[in-house]
């Protein structure tokens, strides 16, 4: 993928850790750039899963399918759990965009637990909980320590923030409709007066809130296939939709040791929790 994927300048890429709330970002992305073209009761996302809207660039160069992506009109939206040191330098060269969300360690880590037991059968192929915080908390987990991954996205936002939108998942729940006008805004199609004074903001962002989403026929018994050919059904992308569902799952001290890793790592970046 580095060496044969070419941006366009066009590009929007939307970069995260698994389970940060990708498949809502995608849903946000997808509507902004088409909404102008649908209606919102006919828009594809009725009738679509957003990881179908929105293809994965690794599963495409996996499954040996990369060419899909050259046939995708601009600006193509592609997503990608990539770090950022990792990104072909395509990407980090050209002034494409990318929007990377971000969320609270303790709450992937619970959000990974329960969607790993779904893709592989129930809780009793898993290792325990307690088992899964460890290897987590020793980064042992799939795109390795989220700190440090972070800080790739983070730092270079700082940099570079006309390139790299930096969200955080806790901040979109709490207003959505505001984010919702700065992804339209850093995507270079800010909402005009008229789609304000129309309220297509919020039904945007209506369209795309958890609720809605889940209860789509698509997304309650649809599946789509990814790189390993596991059957995912959609529904394992809709489970709570909230934050701090880590409360529920693990103790006031495995939060507090796995937030001193993450402010240690975080130290002097500005960044915080
Ligand atoms: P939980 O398991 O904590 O509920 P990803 O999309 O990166 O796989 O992340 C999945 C997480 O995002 C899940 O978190 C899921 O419920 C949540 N999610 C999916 N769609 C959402 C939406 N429209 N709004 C808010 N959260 C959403």
């Amino acid at each position: 993928m580095q060496q044969l994927f070419k941006s366009r300048p066009t590009d929007i890429f939307l970069a995260s850790i698994p389970k940060s709330d990708t498949t809502w970002l995608k849903a946000m992305i997808f509507a902004t750039l088409t909404c102008i073209n649908n209606s919102l009761d006919q828009h594809p996302l009725n009738t679509h899963n957003p990881h179908q809207c929105v293809p994965y660039m690794e599963v495409e160069f996996a499954k040996g399918r990369n060419q899909i992506l050259e046939v995708i009109p601009s600006p193509r939206v592609m997503n990608t759990h990539l770090p950022y040191s990792l990104s072909p330098n395509s990407i980090k060269e050209s002034s494409c965009r990318i929007v990377y969300v971000w969320r609270d360690p303790k709450d992937v880590l619970v959000s990974m637990w329960f969607f790993a037991q779904k893709i592989l059968g129930g809780a009793d192929k898993m290792v325990t909980f307690d088992q899964f915080y460890e290897f987590f908390y020793q980064g042992l987990n799939s795109y390795g320590p989220t700190s440090n991954y972070v800080l790739g996205y983070w730092e270079e936002s700082k940099r570079r923030p006309e390139k790299i939108l930096f969200l955080k998942y806790k901040h979109i729940l709490q207003e959505p409709v505001k984010y919702a006008k700065q992804l339209a805004h850093f995507m270079g199609c800010p909402y005009s007066e008229t789609e304000e004074n129309q309220n297509v903001v919020e039904q945007i962002v209506e369209l795309c809130s958890f609720k809605i989403l889940k209860d789509f026929d698509v997304n309650k018994y649809g599946k789509h296939m990814t790189r390993i050919d596991i059957n995912f059904r959609n529904a394992y992308f809709f489970r709570k939709g909230e934050i701090r569902d880590w409360k529920n799952h693990m103790t006031q001290e495995m939060a507090e040791w796995l937030d001193n890793i993450t402010k240690e790592k975080f130290k002097g970046s500005g960044l915080e929790i």
